[in-house]
């Protein structure tokens, strides 16, 4: 059957009012992505993927992939901050659950974000991953919310800009659900009351 995303149903669609970002859009999106930066990199000897997890894992994922289908080889690392909690606004607390395993001094690092949205997190990081004397830091983010944008940071490479509504799906959470949905989406209004 057709579920919410226009494609074979998955569990959780019947909690998705509405579908922002269906996964042809999204892997149409990345490989474009892909495309730019595997250009804009040609130069350089290596290309460090950092991913924020968790909401980043499926983009990472899917971006190294293309990547690689594009003649630009990378490395993966991984960091976990914590800004929200289960809350669904911004703290403006960044907190670091889970540093880089590696020394980036001197690499060309791009930072693979979920979703910008009032851009605090990405900010803090920003200047974190400065401090640590990496040769660049770029930023390649899937969303955008240009409407909850509190801090001015240089994103680099946009997939979507969105609305300022709260989304789910392809690795974005409610309460560490919905992650593993296809797609981008907003939640019904009676998930949040039942919650
Ligand atoms: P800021 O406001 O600092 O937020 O740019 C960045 C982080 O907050 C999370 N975030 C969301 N998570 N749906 C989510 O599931 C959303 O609509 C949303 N907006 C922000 C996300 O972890 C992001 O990295
Ligand atoms: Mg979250």
């Amino acid at each position: 059957g057709t579920g919410a995303s226009g494609r074979t149903v998955v569990a959780d669609d019947a909690d998705i009012e509405r579908v922002v970002v269906s996964d042809e859009e999204i892997s149409a999106k990345i490989d474009e992505l892909a495309r730019q930066v595997a250009a804009d990199y040609a130069d350089v000897d290596s290309v460090l993927l950092v991913c924020v997890l968790k909401g980043a894992v499926m983009f990472m994922a899917d971006f190294a992939r293309a990547l690689g289908r594009h003649g630009r080889p990378v490395e993966l690392e991984f960091m976990a901050v914590s800004s929200y909690g289960q809350r669904t606004t911004s703290s403006g607390v960044v907190r670091i659950l889970k540093d880089l395993d590696r020394d980036i001094a001197g690499r060309h690092v791009l930072v693979v974000e979920d979703i910008v949205d009032s851009g605090l997190t990405l900010n803090w990081l920003l200047k974190y991953l400065a401090s640590r004397s990496a040769a660049t830091v770029e930023v390649v983010a899937l969303v955008r919310k240009p409407e909850a944008v509190k801090v001015d940071v240089k994103v680099r490479y946009i997939g979507f800009d969105i609305a300022n509504e709260f989304v789910v799906g392809y690795g974005l959470d409610y309460a560490e659900r919905y992650r593993e949905l296809p797609y981008i989406g907003v939640l019904r209004p009676a998930v949040y009351s039942r919650g």
